[in-house]
């Protein structure tokens, strides 16, 4: 079976060079999704850049016991897409030409992918997504929330085996989120690996299958929000004292109180 396992990752910046250090995790499987969370600064879009392959990291990702952390970008683009946190503001395409040229991206013989294919392509995932009225608005001219809408498009476009998501809600209100997560879990209940930033822990128990706790660049627990959460878990990861409560329905829920002293 196709699974994804990370082995002591360790990557950072000029100066910095242990940002996240010894990751080891996995298996990630199809058709799972992980949130990856923890406080501000642990690491989070670290590891996810460099698995998406933005940093150079050391260590092993393996996929199928082939180690891919270290392929080019555009061999990985065949298997990995990523969203980033922060999104290119200058850009003059509109919605239509960027996801035509994410499609492009994950091609080997760039000539293989036909024009009008790509473009019917593009269109299905706008309407999948309830976009389709910004098809030919600059992306520059978009709002926050509705570029990120169209960042998420082109990330899933590719239909890739493992997608990488950093904060896809942060911009989004209410109604988009809830969107955004159904069309996530749809996303990898075809056998797809989800891995995704969220800041909001309740969000992440609410649609995500594990959590992935990242504190100081180590990993702090992970499993099923349901056998991980705790209050002293949240205590010395987040430095806050709060209540964790299971809902008939099973869900967890978390309940922050206030700091700890
Ligand atoms: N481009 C960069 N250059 C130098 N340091 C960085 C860079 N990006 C992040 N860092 C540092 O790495 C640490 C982890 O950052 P990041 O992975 O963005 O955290 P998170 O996504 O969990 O909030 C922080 O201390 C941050 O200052
Ligand atoms: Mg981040």
């Amino acid at each position: 079976m196709e699974q994804l396992i990370l082995k002591n990752i360790t990557a950072g910046y000029p100066g910095k060079s242990n940002i996240i250090s010894g990751i080891n995790a996995g298996p990630f499987k199809p058709g799972v999704i992980t949130a990856l969370v923890g406080p501000n600064a642990a690491g989070k879009s670290t590891l996810l850049r460099s698995m998406a392959g933005l940093l150079k990291a050391q260590g092993e990702m393996q996929w199928n016991q082939k180690n891919i952390l270290h392929l080019s970008l555009r061999e990985k683009a065949a298997l990995i897409s990523y969203m980033p946190q922060y999104l290119p503001q200058d850009i003059e395409l509109n919605a239509i030409e960027s996801l035509i040229s994410a499609l492009k991206a994950s091609s080997f013989d760039q000539i293989s992918v036909r024009l009008p294919e790509a473009r019917k392509k593009a269109f299905d995932v706008l309407e999948q997504m309830d976009l389709v009225e910004l098809a030919m608005e600059p992306l520059n001219q978009l709002s926050g929330g509705q570029r990120q809408m169209i960042s998420l498009a082109q990330a899933i476009i590719r239909e890739p085996a493992i997608l990488l998501l950093d904060e896809p809600t942060s911009a989004l209100d209410l109604q988009h989120q809830v969107a955004v997560m159904q069309l996530v879990k749809e996303y990898a209940a075809k056998g797809k690996i989800v891995m995704m930033v969220l800041h909001d822990i309740n969000l992440a128990t609410r649609w995500s299958d594990e959590l992935l706790v990242l504190h100081k660049g180590k990993i702090a627990a992970h499993g099923k929000p349901n056998e991980i959460l705790n209050a002293s878990l949240l205590a010395s990861v987040y430095n806050v004292n709060a209540i964790v409560e299971t809902l008939q329905s099973g869900q967890i829920q978390v309940h922050v109180e206030s700091l700890i002293k």
